[in-house]
C-alpha cells in the first residue's frame, strides 16, 4: 500500500514541488492550503502522475479547519506517514513600513499554524 504524505501550503513554491516529488516516488498526497482552484490544479498534476490525491480547503490559522483536515485525510488514507508543515508567508519591509497587523498574520501563519497542526496530528504517528 501507497503511503501518504500531508503537505500544508502544497499548491505553489516549495509545498508543491515537494508534494510532486514525492507522487513521483509513488506516494500519495494530502494537499493544504486556502486557495481552491490552486488545490485543485495540482491534483490534477498529481493524478497525472498515477498518484491519489485528497484536497482539503484549509486555513492552517484555524483550530477548526486544521482538526477537519487530519479527520478528512485519516476517513480517505487511513494514516499518514509524513508530515510536511510548510504553509506560511514571507514579508519583508522596512520596520516603519510594517504594521503590527503584518507581524500578527506572520505569527497566526508561520507559528501558529505549525503547532496548531502538530497539536492536532501528533497523536497519529
Ligand atoms: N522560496 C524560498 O526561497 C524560501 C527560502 C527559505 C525559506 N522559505 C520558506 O519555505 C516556505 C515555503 O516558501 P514558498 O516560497 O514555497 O512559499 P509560497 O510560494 O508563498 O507558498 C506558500 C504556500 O502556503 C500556503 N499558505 C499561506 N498561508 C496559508 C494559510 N494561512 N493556510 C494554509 N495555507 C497557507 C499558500 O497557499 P494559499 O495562499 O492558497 O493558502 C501556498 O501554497 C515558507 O516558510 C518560506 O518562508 C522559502
Amino acid at each position: 500500500m501507497a503511503k501518504t504524505v500531508m503537505i500544508t501550503g502544497a499548491t505553489q513554491g516549495i509545498g508543491k514541488a515537494t508534494a510532486i516529488l514525492f507522487a513521483r516516488n509513488g506516494y500519495n498526497i494530502v494537499l493544504a492550503a486556502r486557495q481552491t482552484e490552486r488545490l485543485e490544479a495540482t491534483t490534477s498534476e498529481i493524478g497525472a502522475l498515477g498518484r491519489d490525491a485528497l484536497a482539503v480547503s484549509t486555513d492552517v490559522r484555524d483550530s477548526g479547519q486544521v482538526k477537519n483536515l487530519v479527520e478528512k485525510s485519516l476517513a480517505y488514507f487511513g494514516h499518514i506517514y509524513v508530515l510536511i508543515n510548510n504553509a506560511s508567508i514571507f514579508f519583508m519591509a522596512p520596520v516603519e513600513e510594517s504594521s503590527l497587523s503584518d507581524w500578527q498574520q506572520i505569527m497566526d501563519t508561520n507559528l501558529w499554524g505549525t503547532f496548531i497542526l502538530f497539536s492536532h496530528s501528533y497523536p497519529i504517528f
